[in-house]
């Protein structure tokens, strides 16, 4: 019978046959053990001379690092491994034989990693980072839909800069100018007033010339933008949300942190409600830490981010940031209009900022003064501002950086290994 390495746990003391690679081996005189992988999962086939005899045992022996097989034999359990499962071998076929694979179970340089990056997702690591990204985006789902949100496609090539024109990757539209979406806001706005509470998951693009562990040229997000909510609102979903896929992850990838050394104590604790504070008082926490430097109506880079983190045990918001350095369409605080109804969510263990989100400006006249601001002109612009010109409703939303909280939960150094196939500055290949 034909099973896989994740349902083994269902043939406890039956024979079952398994496709799958020879991700690396050890042997001695009389006995061989094959580490298989399947996709689903990596489980240990133990092969005994004395029972297989020493024709396929020589060949079990000479079998090479990442050949195909079918591999017969009984699911026995093995408390030492991380499965709880391996196979005692009865017989196997050589599917397709791999010469000479290149990465071998010794040391590599990052840079050789990446550029074989199509052969390194298979490893164990880098498959376990990928299990616990498809976990996120399931859990995400699964938020978004039980809190009766609709999906929502924005488009990736359009008329406009959503998120400042610096970062923007330009490309011909027949004889128009067109760009890579930077971000699906100003159409999930438009999506809101039609359907209430929406959410997008898509591919986002920022020509940004920074090599950093903390950016991607290409990098995923995930865009709610609801009706009706003001900003007060908007962080009790940000911190539900993130608590959500935190937990998700917790219960559904063990295997998967174990493999990744990840330190889970440090997730435990991560449930709403996240603390919060204001940008005045973040300043004056990042000059506590030694910053002197840093003034009022500075951005903070990742050094800084990383000491506000540490004052913390969970993901914390800084709210309210002085309008002069975040985006246009941020609603001025109506106590204080130099500050605008915004939060960053800053991820623990210095990891970064995870979400940007804010109310919007919902006043027809001072969008128009924005524009002017901003210099934001033409029919690119006009549609965004009859959102405000038809039913205008106080709303809110924000973007979580997909990368950047696979790095966080997984505990990854860098998020060049938590895309399948990273954009970087340097690097378009594989
Ligand atoms: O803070 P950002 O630029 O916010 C927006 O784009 C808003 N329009 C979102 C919204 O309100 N709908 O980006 C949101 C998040 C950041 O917090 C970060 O996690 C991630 O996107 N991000 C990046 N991740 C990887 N590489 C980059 N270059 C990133 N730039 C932003
Ligand atoms: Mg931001």
């Amino acid at each position: 019978m034909k099973t896989t390495i994740a349902e083994v746990y269902k043939h406890v003391g039956e024979e079952v046959t398994i496709g799958a690679w020879l991700a690396n081996k050890r042997s001695s005189g009389k006995i061989a053990f094959l580490q298989l992988r399947d996709g689903t999962g990596f489980m240990q086939g133990v092969v005994v001379k004395a029972e297989i005899g020493e024709e396929k045992f020589q060949e079990a022996k000479s079998l090479t690092q990442e050949s195909s097989l079918y591999v017969t034999g009984k699911i026995v359990e093995d408390t030492r491994s991380p499965l709880g499962f391996e196979m005692q071998v009865t017989d196997f076929e050589l599917i397709h034989e791999a010469v000479d694979y290149p990465i071998t179970p010794k040391e590599h340089g990052t840079e050789f990693l990446m550029d074989h990056r199509h052969l390194w997702l298979r490893s164990k690591k880098q498959h376990a980072v990928m299990k616990v990204r498809n976990e996120i985006i399931r859990a995400t789902y699964e938020f978004f839909n039980e809190q009766g949100y609709v999906k929502v496609d924005p488009p990736i090539l359009t008329g406009a800069s959503a998120e400042g024109t610096t970062e923007l990757f330009h490309t011909k539209y027949f004889d128009e100018d067109a760009y890579l979406s930077q971000s699906g806001q100003l159409y999930m706005e438009a999506a809101a007033m039609a359907l209430g509470k929406v959410f997008s998951f898509g591919p986002t693009f920022r020509a940004e010339k920074s090599k950093t562990r903390r950016h991607l040229i290409e990098f995923w997000m995930i865009e709610p933008e609801m009706a009706f909510m003001d900003h007060e609102d908007s962080l009790q979903v940000q911190e539900q949300y993130v608590s959500h896929v935190v937990q998700s992850v917790l219960k559904n990838c063990k295997i998967e942190l174990s493999i990744l050394d990840r330190d889970t104590s440090k997730l435990e604790n991560i449930q709403a409600p996240f603390p919060r504070i204001t940008y005045d008082e973040a300043i004056q926490l990042v000059k506590e830490k030694g910053f002197d430097d840093v003034e009022w109506g500075d951005d903070f880079g990742a050094p800084h981010e990383t000491a506000i983190a540490e004052s913390f045990d969970k993901p914390v918001f800084i709210t309210n940031w002085p309008a002069e350095i975040k985006a246009f369409y941020m609603k001025p605080d109506p106590k204080r209009p130099d500050v605008v109804l915004c939060a960053d969510l800053i991820a623990p263990e210095g990891y970064g900022e995870i979400i940007g989100g804010s109310q919007r400006i919902d006043d027809m006249e001072l969008m128009k003064q924005r524009y002017e601001e901003h210099g934001l002109t033409g029919p690119a612009y006009e549609w965004y501002l009859q959102l405000r010109q038809y039913g205008s409703v106080p709303h809110s939303g924000f973007g979580l950086g997909l990368e950047r909280t696979v790095a966080w939960i997984a505990g990854v150094e860098h998020v060049r290994e938590t895309i399948p196939f990273p954009r970087l500055l340097n690097r378009l290949y594989p």
